[in-house]
């Protein structure tokens, strides 16, 4: 997809299709065109056939005019960010649904924005342009260009500044979305580690600034990941802790470092799980798909920062090697964990690479998980759960959720929660009990992160949507990039 700007007489631009946000009153270049065209849109507008409601579409054809079609996309009612955000989706859908090849976008009647909303117009585009890529020879897509127009060429430096970021935005998430839909019996730990070492590939003139580097479990024996290790000892699949750096500062910069769970299939271990939707536990390595599409999306905006990604990848399975309830393992850090619960295995594997990354001395770490089914009686399918250990971080990404519209909301970490985790046996207990389990989990991950800045996004209920769209939604990549856009700054 070709994203472009222009600030060029409207009517002059050549297009198959304009989109043109308006509600019921027209104002400015929707008036424009509806004079140009006889009044044809206040027409349809009086006798009902188009709203001008929040989200709603409507397809003109326009014969004779030089673009083919107009797709009317109502905006009324729409304010707060979110609300136009899923504006500009429908309007990014309705297109989809054209034979459109070349789309100019009329960037007034939604925001004072235009880096904003033209990121979020790209996004969307790249994003309603996905299909699960069952590795079979694709048809092409049919749109090619989008056009990104405004009347005020003061906004165009800055749209095109929106363009570049939320295209990259857009393919991040096709990328998370990508790997968390391909099933586990292909999507292995041995698998993403070699799509790490492919992320540069192609890439030519930045390859320089991506470096990947995989650690097999030899390696993380002599590191004495005895945690990590005693989830995938259960597995016939090695697992592998996998390490991309994107340096796009000055080596001395310190980076921020994103720890991405992949449990490429969570079987819940000795500790089966119930058969209903077990399915969906190839799901469990999004947190590492979204580092990957992170990475992906910095490789492209080329923003000025360092991050490191570090995916700690493991299958989860009831084997004869396998972790047993009871069992206590010693983790790198040297504190010692009995596995009550070996279903409870994504803070097991996230403990030893948060460690690990005390190596990098960060500037903050971020790790990302499908961590907990509580999260969902929490907040549902909407939001992420978020707990840090530092306010300035938490509320940094509260904004960036809002922005992107990929919102995360935070949940505490008092010291009433982390005494649930005692032990008679060991130093942690890995799992607190019936109650607040996702504060829980984090109270786990916040006794090995003690060295730095960190903050926890729980995205078990927000990576993946069930039933008949069941699909990735290629979430969080939005607020990891807007984190970073913002940082970067
Ligand atoms: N991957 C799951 C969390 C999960 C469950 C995500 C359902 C999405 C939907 C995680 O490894 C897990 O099994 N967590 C347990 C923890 C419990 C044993 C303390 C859970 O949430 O039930
Ligand atoms: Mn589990
Ligand atoms: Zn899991």
């Amino acid at each position: 997809m070709d994203f472009t700007a222009s600030s060029a007489q409207l009517l002059n631009l050549k297009a198959d299709s304009l989109i043109l946000p308006t509600g019921p009153q027209l104002k400015d270049s929707a008036q424009a065109l509806d004079e140009s065209l006889d009044g044809a849109i206040s027409a349809l507008i009086k006798a009902g056939d188009f709203s001008g409601k929040k989200a709603e579409t409507l397809v003109m054809h326009i014969p004779g005019n030089n673009g083919k079609r107009i797709i009317l996309l109502g905006t009324e009612g729409a304010t707060t960010q979110q609300q136009l955000i899923k504006v500009i989706a429908a309007g990014a859908s309705a297109l989809k649904k054209t034979p459109s090849a070349k789309a100019v976008w009329v960037g007034e009647g939604l925001s004072d924005d235009p880096e904003w909303e033209s990121s979020i117009i790209a996004r969307s585009i790249n994003t309603a342009s996905y299909k699960y890529d069952n590795g079979k020879k694709a048809k092409a897509q049919k749109l090619k260009s989008l056009t990104y127009w405004t009347g005020k060429k003061t906004h165009l430096a800055a749209a095109k500044k929106g363009l570049v970021y939320g295209s990259a935005v857009g393919n991040g998430m096709n990328i998370a979305r990508q790997l968390g839909n391909l099933p586990a019996n292909i999507c292995t730990p041995s698998y993403l580690a070699t799509q790490a070492k492919a992320i540069a590939k192609g890439k030519a003139k930045e390859q320089a600034k991506v470096t990947t580097s995989v650690l097999s479990e030899a390696e993380m024996k002599k590191l004495k990941m005895g945690s990590l290790l005693s989830v995938s000892a259960g597995s016939d699949e090695p697992g592998k802790l996998i390490i991309i750096k994107y340096q796009g500062a000055k080596a001395s910069a310190k980076p921020v470092v994103l720890v991405g769970k992949a449990v490429t299939f969570d079987s819940g271990g000795i500790s089966l799980k119930g058969g209903n939707g077990m399915d969906e536990m190839k799901y469990d390595m999004c947190g590492g798909a979204s580092v990957f599409g992170v990475i992906n999306a910095l490789i492209e905006t080329q923003l000025p920062i360092n991050v490191i990604g570090v995916i700690p990848a493991v299958e989860n399975m009831p084997n004869g090697h396998a972790t047993k309830p009871g069992d206590v393992v010693t983790s790198m850090s040297g504190q010692t964990i009995e596995v009550l619960n070996t279903d409870a295995e994504g803070r097991l594997i996230l403990c030893d690479a948060l460690t690990y990354v005390e190596r990098f001395k960060p500037d903050t770490v971020i790790d990302i998980a499908t961590l907990t089914g509580a999260v969902i009686g929490a907040l549902g399918k909407v939001t992420a759960g978020m707990l840090a250990n530092d306010d300035q971080l938490a509320d940094d990404l509260i904004s960036s959720g809002l922005r992107s519209g990929d919102r995360a909301w935070r949940l505490p970490l008092y010291e009433e929660y982390d005494d649930l985790l005692k032990s008679n046996f060991a130093d942690i207990a890995n799992i607190g009990g019936a109650q607040a389990g996702t504060i829980t989990a984090a109270c786990f991950l916040a006794r090995f992160t003690e060295q730095y800045k960190w903050a926890h996004l729980d995205v078990a209920g927000t990576a993946w949507v069930s039933g008949a769209q069941k699909g990735s939604t290629g979430r969080p990549v939005p607020i990891l990039m807007e984190y970073l856009r913002s940082k970067a700054r």
